[in-house]
């Protein structure tokens, strides 16, 4: 297995989880072992877990301290190669077609290929990180599909012959596991789940994201969403709304709420599931202040 030269720089996993710091993302050590391992071995990154724990700021920080580009692929349900690799542009054909008249027109020229990500990716590798966001959305045709595309990162335009990375993109993957992912693909990636941070960690990562936040408030927030999550929850609140309940109950603090009511009135930032709502009512301020 070829270890990358161009990450040489970046000497561990902590070294690496002190520049992800830097890049406003705070990795724990099993997070910075398996983007330190998948960059120096040169394979893909998987990373998995529920909404909002912090997938997809994951791959923008390692793109930020790589001083690579993101290109980010966000699949969907239905989404096919075409609109992952490249179309071309049929209005703009048909146009220069008839502005052409009898003259000749080269119809497979640059001015009317769109490359889409996994294409650009290709084109200036060195330059790139490419994000394979939420792959579970896709069907599995499609995770087919891209197996193949990230064994030998090449794409054939029959028009145009194959385009072939001179250095394979740094490739990061995210799912947060509606399906379970195909076996082969699982196989080529260097795999981790990413779980609830825990409190500590959390509190950091609230002062980090939101500078109005007291400390205190930090603290409180996160023992608080702590306990909500225990709960069973049909939509448990990601790092995103501990985030910005502690901002907006901050926010109505300011403005005179006291403070267990201040978060209380604020649920709506960290719960957003009616029946969530509905189940956590008659606890909430229990909930939010951990008394018995
Ligand atoms: N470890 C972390 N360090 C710093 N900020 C974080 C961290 N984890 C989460 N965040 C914050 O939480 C927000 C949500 O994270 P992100 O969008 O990456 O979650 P996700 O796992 O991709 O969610 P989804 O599955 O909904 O796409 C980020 O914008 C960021 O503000
Ligand atoms: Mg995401």
């Amino acid at each position: 297995m070829a270890v990358r030269p161009s990450i040489l720089g970046i000497d561990g996993p902590e070294p690496l989880a002190r520049s992800l710091r830097d890049a406003q993302y705070i990795a724990d050590e099993g997070l910075s072992t398996a983007a330190y391992l998948a960059l120096a071995l040169g394979k893909p990154l998987l990373l998995e877990g529920a909404p909002g724990v912090g997938k997809t700021e994951a791959a923008k920080a390692i793109a930020s301290v790589l001083g690579r580009e993101l290109i980010r692929l966000q699949c969907y349900e239905g989404i096919d190669a075409a609109a992952a690799m490249y179309e071309w542009n049929f209005p703009r054909q048909m146009l220069a077609i008839r502005q052409a008249g009898e003259g000749y027109v080269n119809l497979y020229a640059d001015d009317y290929l769109i490359a889409r990500p996994l294409l650009l990716a290709l084109q200036e590798p060195r330059a790139r990180v490419l994000l394979i966001d939420e792959i579970d959305r896709a069907d599995p045709e499609f995770e087919a599909f891209l197996l193949e595309f990230l064994s030998d990162f090449s794409i054939s335009i029959p028009e145009r012959g194959t385009i072939r990375a001179a250095e394979p993109p740094v490739v990061l993957l995210t799912s947060n596991r509606t399906r379970e992912l195909h076996e082969a693909l699982r196989r080529r990636c260097v795999y981790h789940w990413i779980g609830y941070p825990d409190p500590a960690l959390e509190a950091q990562i609230v002062m980090m994201r939101a500078s109005s936040v007291a400390q205190e408030t930090a603290h409180r927030v996160t023992a608080a969403v702590n306990r909500l999550r225990a709960e069973p929850l049909a939509k448990p609140p990601g790092v995103a709304e501990t985030v910005e309940w502690a901002e907006a109950a901050t926010l109505l603090h300011n403005q005179g709420a006291a403070w267990p009511a201040a978060f209380a009135r604020a649920i709506g930032v960290a719960l957003k599931d009616q029946d969530d709502l509905a189940f956590t009512a008659p606890r909430l301020d229990q909930l939010i202040t951990g008394a018995a």
